[in-house]
């Protein structure tokens, strides 16, 4: 039997996480629901934006499926980002963000990328100081770090049978990290039997950004540092309807924790409008990446194409005014074989 930890989060995490569950749970009906807190809201109430207990349930189960959480932009004593400390805490060094323009009712219908982000190195260790009104970031880039990833990155392009890997990054400017980042993946490349029938592509991260939006069929298996797969997933998201589409997975050796590419939205929480199907599509990476249940996986993703498709209530990626986040649930669930 599956365990999954649900965490809904803050804002609006506390209405799509439930959905994805329930749409989960059809295909699924087995699997055991265990809840868990953490957040911007749980760190106001118990003093920890993950407490021991969430941790010792995602250890237990292996998985999690996330909401969102709300963080301040200026520097509360004693508090981190949920998310950042989940991804520390269980080593999850691979942030998996696929863009499909299947599920866009507008756009483009050639766009099929995977985004590989690095998760636990670079500006993400959050090193910062200040003197004498200089600030400084610390951004670090390691062989191993650079070697998992472009491993992982490869090693999903054999099985899921990509053609292309492009590594993107911005080793003209900072030749020493992103030299190591780019050389390092090129000759585990040329060293890997396996990617004889793949082709290498390295592109710098602003001519990328260009080409995302310009050619987005170019890029097949995309693997990038931390910020800048950050940065360029949002973008990237574009040609699946934008975040309100776009999921994603943090993988580690030992534990998996899915979560839209979306945030909290506030703005929205409470009011039962807000679009889950990031949220059902990050469970759906569960199942493909984490438990390897391709039928049950595929099962949601088809429904969730055929009702962005057909159903009046989803357009460009919005829910439509009238319809409420249970609606377009339900209809998912509807549309499950
Ligand atoms: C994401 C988010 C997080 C990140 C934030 C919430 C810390 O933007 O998952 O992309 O920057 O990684
Ligand atoms: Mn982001």
């Amino acid at each position: 039997m599956r365990k999954l930890c649900v965490i809904p989060g803050d804002g609006i995490g506390q209405e799509v996480i439930p959905a994805a569950a329930q749409v989960l749970e059809k295909v699924m009906p087995d699997i055991q629901f265990i809840n868990a807190q953490a957040g911007w809201s749980c760190f106001q109430q118990h003093g920890d934006s993950v407490p021991r207990e969430t941790l010792e349930i995602i250890e237990e189960t292996g998985a999690a499926l996330f909401g969102a959480v709300s963080s301040p932009s200026y520097k509360v004593d004693g508090y981190q980002s949920a998310i950042l400390k989940m991804r520390k805490a269980f080593n999850l060094y691979a942030n998996i963000r696929p863009v499909n323009s299947i599920f866009s009712d507008q756009t483009k219908q050639n766009v099929d990328m995977i985004i590989v982000r690095e998760n636990t190195e670079g500006l993400y260790i959050r090193e910062e100081s200040i003197e004498n009104g200089i600030a400084v970031a610390k951004r670090i880039i390691s062989e191993r770090g650079s070697t998992r990833i472009g491993q992982k990155a490869i090693d999903l392009c054999q099985d899921l049978n990509r053609e292309r890997l492009t590594i993107i990054h911005k080793a003209n400017v900072l030749p020493v990290t992103d030299g190591l980042f780019l050389n390092t993946i090129t000759e585990l490349f040329k060293g890997n039997p396996a990617s004889e029938q793949l082709v290498l592509k390295t592109t710098l991260v602003d001519a990328a950004a260009l080409e995302i939006i310009q050619k987005p069929e170019n890029f097949d298996v995309i693997v990038t540092t931390n910020m800048f797969g950050d940065i360029l997933s949002d973008l990237a998201s574009y040609w699946c309807g934008g975040l309100g589409v776009a999921p994603s997975i943090n993988l580690g050796d030992f534990a998996a924790i899915a979560e839209p590419v979306h945030g909290s939205a506030p703005d929205i929480a409470g009011l039962n409008i807000a679009n889950p199907i990031a949220a059902i599509l990050s469970a759906a990476l569960l199942l493909k990446f984490h438990w390897q249940e391709i039928s049950a996986a595929e099962s949601i993703e088809n429904a969730v194409q055929s009702v962005i498709h057909k159903s009046p209530m989803l357009s460009n990626g919005k829910l439509q005014k009238g319809f409420s986040t249970s609606d377009i649930t339900k209809e998912i669930i509807n549309n499950l074989y």
